[in-house]
């Protein structure tokens, strides 16, 4: 089992991501617990690229309510609605939004200050069933891109189970 928390700075974010990817199943294997994983990918993508906050809000009530899941950072919001901020947009759209100005974004929740700018994707279980989001935050504005979107709805995937990664 790998059990290096990695680096990922510096590298082109395809590698990057074609590399997390890689640890995410390494550190995985074997293991079948939907918490268990969301802790890891969350200290794992946390620690490789130095974000501000990373985290998963899981679906508790489907369509309807989201609510604090495994993360690293500072306290997050116990509960946001479908629709509400970037989070309750991705998961009522099941869609990743990347947000470059979180000022600029009606409705963005401030768990910190510090937050610029944010991605959100969503996560499907294997029968394509919205189970949660995952949140990453930024201190810069405009962080992440289409790559970063790439990336994690790949890393993401792993909650799909049986998905052909790197
Ligand atoms: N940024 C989120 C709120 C959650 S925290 O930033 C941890 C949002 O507007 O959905």
């Amino acid at each position: 089992m790998a059990e290096t928390t990695i680096d990922l700075r510096g590298i082109p974010l395809a590698e990057a991501y074609d590399e997390l990817c890689v640890q995410v199943k390494a550190v995985l294997e074997g293991i079948d617990d939907s918490v268990a994983a969301m802790a890891t990918i969350s200290a794992l993508i946390h620690n490789a690229f130095g974000h501000l906050w990373t985290g998963f809000y899981r679906v508790v009530e489907p369509g309807r309510l989201l609510r604090i899941g495994p993360y690293q950072g500072t306290l997050g919001c116990m509960e946001i609605e479908f629709g509400k901020g970037v989070c309750g947009t991705a998961a009522a759209s099941s869609k990743t939004v990347i947000v470059e100005d979180v000022n600029a974004f009606a409705g963005h929740i401030a768990c910190d200050a510090r937050s610029r700018s944010e991605i959100v994707v969503p996560v499907f279980d294997g029968n394509h069933e919205l189970i949660a989001v995952l949140d990453i935050d930024s201190e810069e504005p405009g962080t992440f891109g289409e790559a970063d979107r790439e990336g994690l709805e790949r890393v993401v995937a792993w909650f799909a189970k049986g998905t052909p990664w790197a």
